[in-house]
């Protein structure tokens, strides 16, 4: 019976791993006692305020479609605090599509562009979506393999020796999942110059752009001349708490918005009207909210970078996001032995660096989204099986 539903499947898709996130974690959730420093998603409920503008529409009986964009106040402000914070400027009416979280915004963005055979780039380690997504999408994945000596920093020299003939787009991520990079103006820029000698659009994720600890986020759109050939992402999951509300936005010239529109329009329709209306009330009043995130995270780590290495499990500070990356050749092990063994043995649940692509081998990321006190008590047990090592 399988065999006869397997064979409809289409070839493109056959060859595609599932996300070994996901996979790993479900055996963590079967374990009693297990610490979660595994799935990227902020420990944090919502603040309330957001959850009550929710409630609110609710109860106004706002349970209608939205126009396909997105609410129009919803857009106002996102332009906005677009143009706040990024330094970039788009016209709410035709430059900007909210969508179901950063997740369908990408995928949208990528079914806009991509003709079948089309090379697109991304940096890596990378957030587990991108070259499945892009794969999905008829579209060949070429990978930027950034390097653990100096820390996954992003370097324009690694962007030039990967390119290739047939080269559409790239994405990049900053700050970083899974190692917490930033990107320098600098590198930026460079980055800017090289697009453009290539006729290329870059697809900057910038999802989790608050939560930069070290230096100031600039956004690649916000360079001269790249507001043509970039598309913007952004979502409210990881600064706002709001994984669960499931809003991202996309903003970019018209043409590449109308493009977009059409995958969105036919396969979503609209994201959900309760939570554009949360996402509303995050923008407008929740700076505050987000700051004590960010502030909290920093505590925890300093906190957690600073016990593995003091460990001796060697670990660069994350400049952003909530994970940090350590490293774990040492001991000898792959990335998912390594993981395999710290949850049988101390009960903590990391990620396998595998999972976020083969420049990731040798670390595993460990996040950082959950209190205080777990993660001291995380360390102490990986502590105590890792002196047993050594
Ligand atoms: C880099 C990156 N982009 C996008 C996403 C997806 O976020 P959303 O919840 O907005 O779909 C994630 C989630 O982990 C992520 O790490």
């Amino acid at each position: 019976m399988n065999d006869t539903a397997s064979s409809f499947v289409a070839n493109h898709v056959v060859g595609i791993p599932k996300s070994g996130i996901r996979e790993f974690f479900a055996i963590a959730a079967t374990m009693e006692d297990a610490i979660s420093l595994g799935i990227g998603e902020p420990d944090f409920v919502t603040p309330w305020h957001i959850r009550e503008a929710a409630i609110f529409a609710l109860e106004k009986g706002k349970t209608s479609y939205t126009d396909n964009l997105g609410l129009r106040r919803l857009r106002n402000e996102i332009a906005a605090y677009v143009e706040r914070n990024f330094n970039a400027s788009y016209d709410p009416s035709c430059e900007i599509l909210v969508g179901v979280g950063v997740s369908e915004v990408l995928d949208c963005a990528l079914r806009a562009i991509i003709n079948p055979g089309d090379k697109v780039m991304y940096h890596e380690p990378c957030f587990v979506s991108y070259a499945a997504n892009i794969k999905l999408c008829h579209g060949v994945p070429v990978a930027v393999h950034t390097r653990a000596e100096n820390g996954f920093e992003f370097d324009i020299e690694d962007v030039k020796r990967a390119w290739q003939p047939g080269c559409k787009a790239i994405i990049i991520n900053f700050p970083t999942n899974p190692t917490g990079g930033i990107a320098e103006s600098a590198q930026l820029k460079k980055l800017a110059e090289f697009v453009k000698e290539k006729n290329m659009l870059v697809i900057s994720d910038e999802i989790y752009s608050e939560l930069t600890y070290n230096g100031t986020h600039v956004s690649i759109a916000s360079f001269p001349g790249m507001k043509e050939r970039t598309i913007f992402l952004h979502g409210f999951s990881k600064a706002f708490a709001m994984t669960g509300f499931r809003i991202g936005f996309a903003c970019s010239p018209k043409p590449l918005i109308e493009a977009m529109m059409k995958a969105h329009q036919y396969a979503i329709m609209c994201a959900p009207i309760i939570s554009q209306e949360a996402a509303v009330e995050a923008l407008v009043n929740g700076k505050p909210d987000m700051e004590k995130m960010r502030d909290q995270y920093m505590r925890r780590r300093d906190f957690i970078v600073g016990r593995f290495n003091e460990m001796g499990l060697e670990c660069h500070l994350p400049k952003g996001t909530f994970y940090a990356f350590p490293c774990v050749k040492k001991y000898g092990l792959s990335s998912m032995e390594f993981a395999k063994m710290i949850l049988d043995k101390a009960k903590v649940a990391v990620v396998p660096g595998s999972a976020f692509g083969e420049s990731g081998e040798g670390f595993v990321r460990a996040s950082f989204s959950t209190s205080y006190q777990n993660l001291v008590e995380a360390a102490d047990r990986m502590e105590s099986v890792l002196s047993k090592l050594k």
